[in-house]
């Protein structure tokens, strides 16, 4: 079969490798629909992780059961599936309490997912097929038939919606919450849907692609454009015009001044707002803690990782300055982390069924596997337009 393989920094080519088997009478093997490229799969292809060569990436992935082992009881050959990008058991500790993401029993360290450095054995499923680990746990059953109106909608099931939605959740966005997002790409873009799912009241999406804060405006966001000036300023600037500070009480004018949720959907390689070609790691973060009023939340789901090769000094080591006597002294809930998908995975997968939410919306470009390579480049190159890429196996 053919297969989407890491051969180094900046380097994707396709190539032919066996089909999975069957390893366990749990697994099966899922014939791929549809498969996207992720924002995460570009860490790995900077060669900002330790990723070993040879590994098909992919872990936002949907198709139809292609065969299963003997102990699969619920999931049937011919079955439309989406896969959560965490590989998880569903017995040990840390999944019977909802947390997937740091299944114990699927790698050496918590947490395991298809085709991602440091996180298990599993091949990603940029490829045409992929070995499906507890099938019955993993596979999300999906109605319709492939390449129906919903197959980008459930396929963002995999991952970023939920992972948006994980987002909003521990940023603790809720009715009437002012809302900050930074980072317009497909993880800040849900992250817009999300927030106004929970019914956040104002939502800035701050980015300096114009396409993506555009997508943004479409989806409800109000945009800051990095360009014009600190996002920051730009964001209390607009709400110290906003109605709402008629409606306040003496005394209240510091609610003009910030917001109270603040998602960062940007990670470790944030760009400098100064120059913008350059990285400040904690850029969003430092944005975040002065835009945050007392008593508010940030979720950062936006990567950070334990060790960064293309770094020197304690960044290599994933170690950065924060400031945290400012973010003490606000009282600010922290939540950080990789999402346990199937969390949400269900729920939002109805809210589709009921044309309630359609985070396909975001999908820029399908492709034929072929072109995988050349997209890899266009998407990490942030090109103008290219905001997510679906490969198709039709
Ligand atoms: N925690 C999880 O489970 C999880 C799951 C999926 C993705 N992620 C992570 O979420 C992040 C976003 O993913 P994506 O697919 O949207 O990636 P992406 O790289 O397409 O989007 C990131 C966006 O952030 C913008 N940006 C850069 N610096 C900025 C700054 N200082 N302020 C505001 N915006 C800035 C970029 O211009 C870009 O549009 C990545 O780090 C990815 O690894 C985490
Ligand atoms: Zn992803
Ligand atoms: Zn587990």
């Amino acid at each position: 079969m053919q297969a989407v393989v890491y051969r180094g920094t900046d380097k994707m080519v396709v190539e032919n490798k066996p089909k999975p088997k069957i390893i366990q009478d749990t697994d099966a093997v899922l014939r791929i629909t549809s498969a996207a490229i992720c924002g995460s799969d570009l860490h790995m292809y900077e060669g900002r992780t330790d990723v070993e060569q040879g590994k098909t990436f992919g872990h936002e992935i949907m198709g139809v059961i292609e065969a299963v082992g003997s102990a699969v009881q619920q999931i049937k050959v011919g079955d439309r599936v989406v896969l959560p990008f965490n590989v998880a058991c569903g017995y040990c500790y840390n999944c019977l309490r909802g947390f997937t993401s740091a299944c114990m029993t699927m790698d050496e360290s918590p947490g395991a997912a298809y085709g991602y450095a440091d996180m298990g054995p599993y091949e990603g499923g940029q490829a045409e097929y992929v070995r499906v680990p507890f099938a019955d746990f993993n596979a999300l059953k999906l109605p319709g038939k492939p390449f129906d109106e919903h197959e980008d909608d459930f396929l963002m099931l995999a991952d970023i919606f939920p992972t948006a939605y994980h987002a909003a959740m521990l940023a603790k966005v809720t009715t009437g919450i002012p809302t900050a997002i930074f980072g317009a790409g497909p993880v800040g873009l849900l992250s817009v849907m999300s927030a106004k799912i929970l019914g956040a009241s104002d939502i800035y999406l701050v980015d300096h692609y114009k396409t993506r804060l555009d997508k943004g405006k479409e989806m409800g966001a109000t945009p800051i454009d990095m360009n014009n000036g600190d996002p920051v300023q730009q964001i209390r600037d607009l709400r110290a015009k906003s109605p709402q500070t008629e409606a306040l009480r003496d005394g209240e004018s510091i609610l003009t001044t910030g917001v109270l949720a603040g998602i960062d959907a940007v990670g470790y390689q944030s760009h400098d707002q100064d120059d913008m070609s350059k990285e400040d790691h904690t850029q969003v973060i430092d944005h975040l803690s002065e835009l945050l009023l007392p008593t508010g939340a940030m979720g950062l789901i936006g990567v950070y990782m334990p060790a960064d090769p293309g770094e020197k000094g304690p960044a290599a080591e994933g170690k950065y300055l924060l400031p945290l006597g400012t973010l003490w002294n606000k009282g600010i809930t922290i939540g950080m982390g990789q999402c346990p998908v199937k969390k949400y995975n269900e729920q939002l997968r109805d809210l589709i069924i009921a044309g309630r939410a359609n985070p396909g919306t975001i999908v820029s470009h399908h492709i034929n596997i072929k072109d995988a390579p050349e997209y890899y480049k266009r998407f990490d190159n942030r090109e103008e337009g290219v905001t997510k890429v679906v490969i198709q196996f039709k």
